[in-house]
């Protein structure tokens, strides 16, 4: 089971833009690339802090805080298999976008 997290026109980031989605007591970072949106948590799995505002290189995203690179596809650090953000498929349903969050994703 899933849940799906709308997000409002007016929220929705344009090409190259991004957007903070809160959803209960989480952050979620919304990227535009290109017209493909990618969702992560807006967490970084080093130590906490926000990558909605951490400098953007094609679809890698680089923390503010220490500098680590993550692939928002994919939610891994650059040339890891182990250290990963979350991230979340994205779906457009009759022009609606929503965030996909797996149940057992929203238990941490
Ligand atoms: S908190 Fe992101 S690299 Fe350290």
């Amino acid at each position: 089971m899933c849940r799906r997290i709308p997000v409002s026109e007016a929220r929705c980031p344009r090409p190259g833009g991004r957007a903070l989605i809160e959803f209960e007591d989480k952050g979620l970072a919304l990227f535009n690339i290109d017209g493909e949106l990618l969702a992560i948590d807006d967490s970084c799995p080093h130590q906490g802090a926000s990558l909605c505002g951490g400098r953007l290189e094609g679809r890698v995203i680089q923390c503010c805080a220490h500098g680590l690179r993550f692939d928002l596809r994919s939610g891994y650090l650059l040339n890891s298999p182990v250290l990963k953000v979350p991230c979340y498929p994205v779906e457009v349903i009759d022009g609606e976008v929503f965030i996909v969050i797996a149940a057992e994703e929203t238990v941490s």
